[in-house]
């Protein structure tokens, strides 16, 4: 028995020694001192023993059991500073790499404009009104003074989704919605996307962007609807830049007038970009007529109101000296990146 144990203790030791993986350790352990283990066959054939041998075997096999217990304690420590120490090897980073850069966006001209012009009127009191890009026609057109059938219609063919419901072709259908719920004095402007059947070329594209401004209050005049035009093209320009007042004629208007800004591309000797004007088109304003004011329940006896809407394209094409729209669509990052 004593020759059998200390067969065991070697036999063990060598295993163990060779053994280069934690859980290939936890089965050499379940060999020889698990319940079923080599040793515990041993101590159960104890009784065969005489009472002399008993102590003397019984003290020899706890000694094996803790020397095997020693010996794979302390390989498994060794085991495991080595999976440590490979971990560590793999983890490393080289700090010397260099970083990852994070893209960050830019906000779009057509966007940085916009705030400009938001800024501006908030600044003289305004507040910003939203409305639905799909429309009643009753919005976009009739509450407008635009009955079916009327001519001014055919300028503004635009995307019917019913007869009854289409993309707004102007943001001056939002003048109609605020009047409806909200009472004089009134000041908004309402900045979105508009649209129209008209065919792609550098001045124009079937989506583009309008700010619209209302201002309704007891004895607002024609000059009040200047000098406002006059201060946000002054703030956006500088204040040696040059617009020209037209008679025009909007049906939700009277009287009304087209507001044009010299051209940037040619100074006014006419170019591609102005069709050979020498001057382009911004905004359409005009006192609010009083139809409109009165279909909206606002007594036009006691309140007048101006209103305009100007194309946020073109202002920023002036402001930044782009000379053809369809950049502003075609999100060409080397184009983007300059603003
Ligand atoms: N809605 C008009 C257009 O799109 C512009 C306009 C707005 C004219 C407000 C007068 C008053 O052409």
């Amino acid at each position: 028995m004593k020759q059998q144990l200390e067969k065991i203790e070697s036999l063990a030791k060598e295993e163990i020694l060779s053994c280069d993986d934690i859980k290939g350790l936890d089965s050499l352990r379940v060999k020889y001192l698990g319940k079923k283990g080599e040793i515990t066959s041993i101590l159960k054939q104890m009784g065969k023993l005489s009472a002399e041998e008993r102590p003397i075997i019984g003290q020899l096999a706890n000694k094996v059991r803790e020397d095997i217990e020693n010996t794979i304690s302390e390989k498994l420590k060794a085991l495991k500073q080595i999976e440590q120490d490979n971990a560590i090897k793999n983890e490393t980073i080289d700090i010397t790499l260099p970083g990852k850069t994070k893209q960050i966006g830019k906000l779009h001209p057509l966007t940085i404009v916009a705030n400009e012009i938001k800024e501006i009127f908030i600044g003289m009191g305004y507040s910003i009104a939203d409305g639905p890009e799909v429309e009643y026609d009753y919005y976009n057109f009739e509450a407008l003074n635009l009955p079916p059938d009327h001519p001014a219609r055919d300028t503004q063919d635009t995307f019917y989704i019913t007869d009854n419901i289409l993309l707004r072709t102007q943001t001056s259908s939002v003048q109609v919605h605020v009047m409806e719920n909200q009472k004089p004095p009134i000041r908004v402007i309402s900045p979105g996307r508009v649209y129209r059947s008209d065919a792609v070329d550098a001045t124009h594209s079937p989506l583009f962007n309008q700010i619209e401004g209302l201002v309704v209050d007891k004895g607002i005049t024609m000059a009040d609807l200047k000098g406002t035009l006059e201060t946000l093209m002054r703030r956006l320009y500088g204040d040696d830049y040059k617009i020209r007042l037209r008679p025009h004629h909007f049906p939700f208007t009277e009287p009304s007038a087209e507001v044009d800004v010299m051209c940037f591309n040619c100074q006014g000797k006419g170019c591609r970009v102005c069709k050979n004007e020498g001057y382009i088109e911004v905004l359409g304003a005009g006192m609010v007529h009083p139809k409109v004011l009165e279909g909206c329940g606002i007594d036009s006896e006691i309140y007048s109101g101006f209103a305009f809407g100007l194309g946020l394209e073109r202002i920023v094409m002036r402001r930044y000296n782009i000379n053809d729209m369809r950049l502003l669509y075609e999100n060409d990052l080397r184009f983007l990146e300059q603003f």
